[in-house]
Order: C-alpha cells, then structure tokens, then sequence
C-alpha cells in the first residue's frame, strides 16, 4: 500500500496536531468503498495477486528484506500485520514520533514481547520500584525461572540510587534491560528518563554492551510523556487504560526506532501475542477523543486532589501537582511531563479497615482495578493490584495497606468530591 494522501501529516511546512492527525491518519477510504470509517477486516488472512507477490510479502514481514522505499510491507497473515493493526500503529507513532509502533493484545503481553526480545538466560533486569504489580511479577518471579534476575531501585530521581543498583546488578551478570515506570502505579513516584539513558551508556562503556531502556507510559502517555524524546528506547503501554480509555478492551502497544523494535516485532509473528482487528478497530474509535477525555480527566484530577489533601481523614495525597518547588522530584516533573494526569494515590489515616469502610461506602466512583477509563474508579492496590509484591517491599516504597488508588474520570467534579466527602465521613 503506498504511503500517500493518508499519510500526510502537514499542510506545506505546517505540522498538523495529533489531535487531527486521529480522523483520518493512516486511512484511505477509498481502498474500502469510499468508507468514510474503517471497517473492521474480519479475515485471517489475504489473497495475494501473485505467488511473486506472495513471496515478496512473506520476505517482508519476516525481515528478510526490505519492502521498497515508500512501501508498506504487504497483508500477509493477521498474526502478522492486519489494516486495523497497521491503521493505529500508524495513529500511535504520531504522538512520540516514533519510527514503529506494535499493538499487542495486552499491555502485559506489549511488556513481556519486548523483554523476552532483549533477554537471555543469565542476564539480569534492573528496574524502577514501584512497577504495576503485574510487571514487578513477571521480572521477579516467572522470569527468575529462565536464570534471569532483576534489581531493583526505588529513588528514580537520584544518581546514586540508579547507579546503586546497577553496581549490583552488573555483579551479576549482563545488564540488558532498565525498565522504568514513570510515573509509578500507585504512588506517582518519578524515574528520570534522561538518567537512566546516560547510565545505561555509561554500562556500555563498562561491559561492552547496552541496556535498552524500556519506559511504561502508561499513566501520562502518550498526551503527557514522550519517554523516547528523552532517551528511553521503547515507550510500551496498556492500552487498556487511558488510550482504550472506556473500560471495554485489553490492548498494548510498544513504540521505538524501526531499528529497535524489528525483533521485538519478529517475536510478536512467531509467539503471537499481537491484537485482533476488533479491539483495534475500538482503539481507531478511543484515539479521536484521547485529547478531549485525558484533558478533561486531568482537570477533574486537580479538583478532586486539592480536596483529599484538606481533608483531615487523609494523611496524604500522592499527585503530580503537589510536588515541592526545587525537589528532585519536581525538576524532573518540569523536564519530561506536561501535565499531571488523572490518576493518584492517597492515604487514609487509619489501615485497611478504615480503607475499606471508605470504599465500600463510594456511591459514585466504581470500587474496581484499572484505570483511565471515562468512570472514576478506585482501588485498594495492597490487597488488589499490589498483593503479589512481598508485603515488606510495599511497605518499604509506601504502598500501604491505609494507600487507595483513585483513577478520576470525565464526570462532574462536583460530583467526585461530595461522593468522596460523604464515603471518608465514615472513618
Ligand atoms: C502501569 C501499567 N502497566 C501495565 C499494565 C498491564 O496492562 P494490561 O492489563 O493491559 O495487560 C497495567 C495494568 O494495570 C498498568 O497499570
């Protein structure tokens, strides 16, 4: 397919903005009837119009050769690449700028391609604390079963405790992979991202090889935070949270140089852990209102935030909004964010009976995991989200058992706040 009119993304020198990049980007109506909105290719496969043809695109998808310049690498086989796939990669790469973008069919399965791309026995991970539980599992626990070993660093806006942990790590063995979230699911702690590129290059000169940093931009992403503008090599997400943005799929993705993600997208074909054509098509849909919803939601956030932290039930309000002028933390925030988000963590004076009698008295927001959905929803992340993670490490980077994580949607703010003020009016 050749990139033409629908890939056009400026008028003469004009930049055209995401925001309307999102209508039309990537989409010729006219291979599809003159369809005004993508259909959903319902098909495992597509019929080439030669066995030359059919050669040449297999050569392609698999990486044997390059297709010719201007020229997309053909419809094979939906494990492979489908038009719905290939429409929001192309949508997702416009936000980072990125040179490549692959959906996979879970923000889990988008994380777990690209290290196992990037990783062999023997190797060691080292990584950001805290990760979503999820993550945090699968370097510490299943992938310990391969001979791969993980450290950890819980201060990511201070050298030495980067650098700590790498001295630690390379003790070990080969460090191949930094994979920071930033900020944190719950806490909103920060990683710098331009640090832990040039430690990673620093780890080059020292072992002759280097770790590729690999940034969760879930929380800020891709409106907030571009991770790969500020050194990061792959920016991966769970599309299930603010690009999906309804509650109503699971989807990933991971972004990077073309040069970066060729393996991690050959790894995709041969373990096919790519999305199918209708949970793109519904990402198609997600990314038209990604501006307007994450905009909304944030401004919600603010209002919602500012009150928790007056309330005298709450002992603290974990947002990017309240971070100390000349902090580490907010020198960082300045450098790599553009706005706070919508999702935060605040503790309630109290433990986790006094937690739960304030969830279980919420009437509006929704007491369910996940996040960046249209609804607000909250959660208890030490008994939930968290609970794999061993209780003393928790307690330790200040996921605690009085800690409630709150997801703010699109509603009236108004509203979040009086149903947050008559549920902490239980405690
Ligand atoms: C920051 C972050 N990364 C990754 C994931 C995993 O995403 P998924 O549930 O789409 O596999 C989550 C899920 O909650 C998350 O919050």
């Amino acid at each position: 397919m050749a990139r033409d009119l629908y890939h056009r993304d400026r008028i003469g020198n004009r930049k055209l903005k995401p925001e309307t990049l999102m209508l039309g980007y990537g989409y010729d109506p006219q291979l599809s009837e003159g369809a005004v909105k993508p259909p959903v290719f319902l098909t495992s496969t597509f019929v080439f119009k030669s066995a030359e043809h059919g050669k040449d695109f297999f050569d392609y998808v698999s990486g044997r050769r390059e297709p010719p310049a201007g020229e997309a690498a053909g419809l094979v086989y939906s494990r492979f690449n489908h038009p719905n796939a290939e429409i929001v990669e192309d949508r997702l790469k416009v936000f980072e700028e990125a040179e490549a973008a692959l959906l996979f069919s879970s923000g889990m399965s988008a994380i777990s391609t690209t290290i196992l791309a990037y990783i062999k026995p023997g190797d060691v991970i080292v990584h950001s604390q805290p990760l979503y539980g999820g993550t945090e599992t699968l370097i510490t626990r299943t992938l310990t079963g391969l001979s791969i070993k993980a450290v950890g660093f819980a201060d990511g806006v201070e050298e030495a405790s980067i650098r700590a942990a790498l001295d630690e790590a390379r003790a070990l063995g080969r460090v191949s992979i930094i994979m920071i979230e930033t900020p944190s699911n719950p806490l909103n702690t920060l990683v710098d991202i331009s640090l832990v590129r040039k430690l990673a290059e620093e780890l080059e000169a020292a072992q002759g090889h280097r770790p590729i940093v690999v940034c969760d931009n879930t929380l800020l992403g891709p409106l907030f935070q571009k991770p790969l503008d500020h050194g990061a090599d792959v920016s991966v997400y769970s599309l299930t949270k603010y690009v999906g943005g309804h509650s109503d799929l699971i989807a990933g993705a991971a972004l990077g140089s073309a040069a970066v993600m060729k393996p991690v997208r050959a790894l995709r074909s041969a373990i096919g852990t790519q999305l199918d054509a209708f949970p793109c098509w519904m990402i198609a849909r997600s990314l038209e209102t990604l501006s307007l919803r994450m905009t909304c939601a944030t401004r919600n956030a603010k209002v919602v935030a500012d009150f928790l932290k007056s309330h005298p039930a709450v002992a603290a309000v974990d947002h990017l909004s309240f971070l100390p002028e000349g902090s580490a933390a907010r020198r960082v925030y300045d450098a790599q964010c553009g706005a706070p988000g919508s999702t935060l963590a605040f503790h309630i004076r109290g433990g986790e009976a006094e937690a739960f009698r304030v969830l279980n008295a919420l009437k509006i927001i929704k007491l369910a995991v996940s996040l960046g959905g249209t609804e607000s929803l909250v959660c208890h992340p030490a008994s939930t989200t968290h609970s794999g993670v061993p209780k003393a490490v928790r307690d330790r980077i200040g996921v605690t058992d009085a800690t409630i994580r709150l997801s703010v949607g699109i509603e009236h703010p108004d509203d979040l706040v009086s149903d947050l003020a008559q549920a902490l009016a239980n405690i």
